[in-house]
């Protein structure tokens, strides 16, 4: 097959799909924002959806949002819908890069990135969903090496600050990192937070389908990775956490998944040491437990039959208590809310043999940013088009799906970030 070249001479570096969903609007603020940081006009983007009406309403709120008036007028809209393959494959043409915010994944993201890999667009996505991920590299691995294409999922606070993260704390210790935890904290101001529905019902559906999960990934047929050190002791399903001094809970999100497929990678094509991980998530004091619980439990039940599934999509703040909304948080609730992923590793020095005992040292480094789903996100997502845009030499030899951290472990995604307001450091 031959391989398409992917290249600026297509009118258009970044081509943001369903820029009119919740998250695609504040993508769209985010690239007309780093677009300005270049030299005027270097970066040629576009947005994309399936209503041109709603994509013109995007651009007129970003114009206004931004005080930029000529968005209205300079940025084109390209429809695309994800039934009609003939636009999808006419929107891949026009683009270097294809920033796909059009979710839930499992339902509409395939077309999306068979369309890029067939018209040798790079694919960019947010998804949180493994089923969705795991399944692109299965089905679309190979093909994508031989186009030269890079399909680069989970960039979105799901999963670049977790996987990142490892990789950073992996590069400031001093000798061999072998295990991480991490805990998530999140923050809100005085009138609290949400996340958009979007994602509640990515992870309903996730929820659902997770027996569907287990078969895909025996069809890759892995090998367990080598546990280099003591082996990392997994936490109960809640406890109190001295590290984050509050109660916490596994992280039930992407992150785990994509952080040991950026470790085999790493393993297996740069001989690095994997890094075993744990992640948690803070959970607060005794009445955040009660609720969680009992959340948990009638979700658990609710996910597993059709007419739950509907109840549960139909009541997202009933459900969840308030954390998912039809609305999405607003821009108020957005400025005052923020995260914290303290990373807590530990290793062996130079001269301590890994086979020898326990572990002789430890590092803690926090990656911490802005309100994590729509303001940290679009960040994230941006970055790593940069990242793939301006440094294509530090990029993974052949094309492929990819995670963030196998993509960019050799790039300066994490300065990019710094830059942005997603801050990485050591304690
Ligand atoms: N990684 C993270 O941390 C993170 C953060 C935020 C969001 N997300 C994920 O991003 C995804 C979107 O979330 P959201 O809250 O923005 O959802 P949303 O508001 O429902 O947006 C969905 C978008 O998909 C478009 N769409 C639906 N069907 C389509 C079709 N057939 N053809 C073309 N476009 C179609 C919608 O277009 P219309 O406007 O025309 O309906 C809309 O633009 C979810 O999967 C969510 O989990 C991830």
């Amino acid at each position: 097959m031959a391989r398409v070249e992917t290249s600026s001479s297509r009118p258009y570096h970044i081509v943001i799909f369903g820029a009119s969903g919740f998250t695609g609007q504040f993508v769209v603020e985010e690239v007309a924002r780093t677009a300005s940081e270049g030299p005027n006009g270097t970066l040629k983007w576009a947005i994309a959806g399936r209503s041109q009406q709603k994509l013109e309403k995007v651009l007129e709120q970003a114009a206004g949002v931004l005080s930029k008036p000529e968005l209205r007028t300079e940025v084109d809209v390209i429809v695309a819908d994800v039934g009609e393959p003939d636009s999808l494959a006419a929107m891949c043409k026009q683009a270097v890069i294809v920033l796909n915010c059009v979710g839930p994944y499992r339902f509409f993201g395939e077309p999306v990135v068979k369309a890029c890999v067939e018209n040798g667009a790079h694919h960019i996505d947010i998804s949180g969903e493994p089923q969705f991920l795991e399944g692109m590299q299965l089905n679309y691995g190979s093909q994508a090496a031989e186009k030269g294409v890079f399909v680069i999922g989970s960039c979105g606070f799901d999963s670049i600050p977790a996987d990142m993260g490892v990789i950073y704390t992996r590069e400031q210790f001093k000798g061999m990192l072998t295990a991480v935890e991490s805990f998530l904290t999140i923050s809100s101001g005085p009138e609290g937070g949400c996340i958009h529905d979007g994602t509640w019902q990515s992870a309903i559906y996730g929820l659902a389908d997770s027996q569907k999960l287990r078969s895909l990934r025996r069809k890759f047929n892995h090998k367990p990775l080598p546990t280099v050190g003591s082996k990392l002791k997994r936490r109960g399903a809640l406890f109190f956490s001295n590290e984050i001094q509050q109660y916490a809970v596994p992280f039930i999100g992407s992150d785990p998944s994509v952080v040991k497929r950026t470790q085999r990678f790493l393993t297996e094509e740069h001989q690095a040491t994997p890094v075993q991980y744990g992640a948690y998530a803070g959970v607060g004091g005794v009445g955040n437990i009660i609720k969680l619980m009992f959340a948990g439990m009638l979700f658990w039940f609710l996910v597993k039959f059709s007419f739950g599934r509907k109840l549960l999509i139909k009541h997202p703040e009933f459900f969840s208590f308030g954390i998912f909304s039809k609305a999405g948080p607003s821009r108020k609730q957005m400025e005052a809310s923020s995260f914290q992923f303290s990373f807590h590793g530990e290793g062996y020095t130079e001269d301590k043999d890994p086979s020898q005992g326990k572990p002789n040292a430890r590092i803690r480094t926090v990656v911490q940013g802005p309100e994590c789903g729509y303001v940290a996100t679009p960040i994230a997502m941006v970055q790593a088009a940069l990242t793939i845009l301006n440094e294509p030499a530090a990029l993974p030899k052949k094309g492929g799906v990819y995670t963030p951290g196998a993509a960019f472990a050799r790039s300066t995604l994490i300065n990019r970030l710094n830059k942005h307001g997603i801050q990485f450091s050591v304690i």
